[in-house]
């Protein structure tokens, strides 16, 4: 028998991804036919918008947010979730638009959520996860990143910068997306620090994480930057908590 956690939409940000699109898509519709798809395109100069309409015209499951201008991931997936829970969907999936990350392994992350998770993350770093083809410099980063996160954090989660997770509907209700201020892949962080300071259940999964071979990273100092301080103001926020008298 199949589990199913509910309905499922997952939201593919994208900015200047003409050729990956419709790869990733078929590859989603095929996996996992009755799953829905947002795009969620910032103005791509590319044109990546365009073709996110014809895919939409020619398929039921497939959505498209037309947004302004590029404003980072994270506002684009507070777009998008917004846009799902008023939509109703009881699942909302996080995925990148260039291959990155597998639909075929999709189904591993809707299992942890069927299972109980109230946030599914497919992590690099917890054993049988891996990359292929990624630069050592990418590799030291993601494993300096997690290993500052947890030491300053203290959250226990191997990848928290992850990009390829399942929210519950009720989780991201929970976790007050109103007061989220990243913008850059420190998102990542920030969410699931929300999930876990809310006593929800964060699950990982295994993935095999695939460097792109079309098109560019969108990675850059500012957003490495962006992503030491916030979690360092987070750290120090959570001390405040910590040593907070009781009353
Ligand atoms: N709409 C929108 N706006 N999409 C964006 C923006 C933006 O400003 N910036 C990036 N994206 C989209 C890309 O088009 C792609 O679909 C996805 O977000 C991931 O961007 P990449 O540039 O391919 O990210 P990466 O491969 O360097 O980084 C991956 O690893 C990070 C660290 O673990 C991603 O999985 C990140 O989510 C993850 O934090
Ligand atoms: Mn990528």
């Amino acid at each position: 028998m199949e589990r199913t956690p509910g309905r499922v939409l997952v939201i593919v940000p994208t900015y200047n991804e003409r050729e990956n699109l419709p790869l990733i898509t078929r590859r989603l519709r095929e996996a996992l036919p009755d799953v829905h798809l947002l795009v969620a395109d910032d103005n791509s100069p590319d044109g990546t918008g365009r073709i996110a309409d014809e895919l939409a015209e020619r398929d039921d499951h497939v959505h498209v947010m037309h947004r302004t201008s590029k404003q980072g991931l994270g506002a684009a997936y507070i777009a998008g979730f917004r846009w799902g829970l008023a939509e109703g969907y009881d699942v909302l999936v996080e995925m990148d638009a260039d291959g990155s990350h597998q639909p075929e392994e999709l189904h591993k992350l809707l299992d942890l959520v069927a299972d109980g998770a109230d946030l599914a993350i497919g992590s690099r770093w917890v054993p049988g996860g891996k990359t292929v083809n990624w630069p050592v410099s990418r590799e030291f980063l993601s494993r300096g990143a997690n290993t500052y996160v947890r030491l300053v954090l203290g959250i226990p989660v191997r990848d928290a910068t992850a990009g390829f997770r399942a929210y519950r509907a009720a989780t991201l209700e929970k976790i007050e997306l109103d007061g989220v201020e990243s913008q850059g892949y420190c998102f990542q962080v920030d969410l699931t620090l929300r999930t876990v300071r809310q006593g929800l259940r964060v699950k990982e999964a295994p993935i095999t994480f695939v460097e792109r071979t079309v098109g560019s990273s969108k990675m850059s100092r500012k957003i490495i930057l962006e992503a030491f301080w916030r979690v360092a103001l987070w750290g120090i926020a959570g001390l405040g908590e910590r040593f907070r008298p009781r009353r």
